[in-house]
């Protein structure tokens, strides 16, 4: 039996996880810091550096006590080391590197994008490689062919916004709050796809993606294009023009236009790949719509399609401490000098 407490602080989550044999969740502990981001409809990545350092420890022993374990029992520690916003990053690194030291135990550093895609062993089955790798997140929209769970070639990516920072910059257009792509989801729920949004293809014979054009599609939709006056663009109408049911046809729009844009790359990279299976994980795969054409799409292709529960689609640890039992069982380690990278495998 080994287990692996995980680490992440990537962006604006601070979490810590217990996972044994990389795939038996002992604990899974997520700090959200969206309400300090609120007001500025964005993370701020000062705010979140800081906030990870004041959540850090308390994390960590949580996730030890909800296991039921003791820290001595811990093998190994694995912690998301790229990509991100590199103060946050180092916060997680800094962490597991006292612990692995203290501990005298391994220390085992990951790329987040790939942790992702180890989400749907979690609390699940085996995944047969060579995959197809789909991460759709705030920050990643890729499409990977993953030799095996650490080895992958990116196929496609976004050129411009990722699909989640769409998801929450649609939300924020529609006035919905943030972050958005889980209100987008439940206003679409109540709303058809009335209107017509482009769905962009990107030039070249890559499952490239791009959401920016969707997201001026979806504004100059709402509030019409703009006019100029004294020397500003002024937009002629405002959200308050429209009623709840235009609102949630609007999200419904947007949502669909998205979600053919990320099947369209899939479909695309499932006919030019030969893969066992599609593997896919990331928070915007919490969409209700995106999870359904998925699996048409992969029935439909006749490929098994592996996707991960709720809990594990946004950033958590527990998908960084499956990751690390796998690199753990491989014999990979890392010294106590190693460091932080805003880039990783898809970036
Ligand atoms: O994986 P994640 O926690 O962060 C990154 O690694 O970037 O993903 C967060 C993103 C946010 O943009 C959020 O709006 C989106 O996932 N999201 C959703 C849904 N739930 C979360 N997007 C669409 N539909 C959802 N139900
Ligand atoms: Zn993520």
């Amino acid at each position: 039996m080994t287990l692996v407490l995980g680490i992440e602080s990537s962006c604006d989550e601070t979490a810590a996880s217990v996972v044994r044999n990389g795939r038996v969740v002992l604990s899974n502990v997520v700090a959200s810091q969206d309400a300090l981001h609120v007001k500025y409809g964005g993370v701020v990545p000062e705010i979140a550096s800081r906030a990870h350092i004041q959540r850090i420890l308390p994390v960590i022993s949580q996730a030890i006590e909800q296991a039921n374990i003791r820290l001595e029992e811990i093998d190994a520690i694995a912690v998301a080391n790229r990509p991100g916003l590199i103060g946050s990053l180092l916060v997680g690194v800094s962490a597991a590197k006292a612990l692995a030291w203290s501990l005298e135990i391994p220390l085992i550093t990951l790329d987040h994008v790939m942790a992702h895609l180890w989400a749907p062993v979690l609390d699940g089955e085996d995944v047969q490689y060579p995959a197809l790798g789909l991460v759709v997140s705030g920050g990643h929209t890729s499409i990977l062919y993953l030799r095996n769970p650490v080895e992958a070639v990116c196929l496609g990516k976004t050129i411009d916004d990722a699909a989640g920072e769409a998801f929450d910059k649609a939300a924020s257009i529609l006035g919905l709050g943030w972050p958005g792509g889980a209100r987008i989801d439940v206003a679409a729920a109540k709303g058809s796809p009335v209107h017509t949004l482009p769905r962009p293809k990107t030039k070249g014979s890559r499952p490239d993606f791009s959401f920016s054009g969707l997201k001026t599609a979806l504004l100059y939709g709402v509030r019409g294009n703009p006019i100029r006056k004294e020397g500003k663009n002024v937009f002629p109408n405002s959200i308050e023009d429209l009623n709840e049911q235009d609102i949630f046809d609007w999200a419904a729009s947007f949502q669909h236009a998205a979600v053919d844009s990320i099947i369209h790359g899939i479909q695309h990279a499932i006919e030019h790949n030969e893969v066992r299976c599609i593997v896919a994980g990331g928070g915007v795969l919490a969409n209700t719509l995106l999870r359904k054409q998925l699996e048409e799409t992969a029935t439909s292709c006749n490929i098994p399609i592996h996707l991960p529960d709720f809990e594990y689609c946004v950033d958590n640890a527990a998908m960084i401490a499956g990751l690390g039992y796998h690199l753990f069982e491989i014999g990979h380690r890392d010294q106590l000098n190693v460091t932080a990278s805003p880039k990783g495998i898809a970036s």
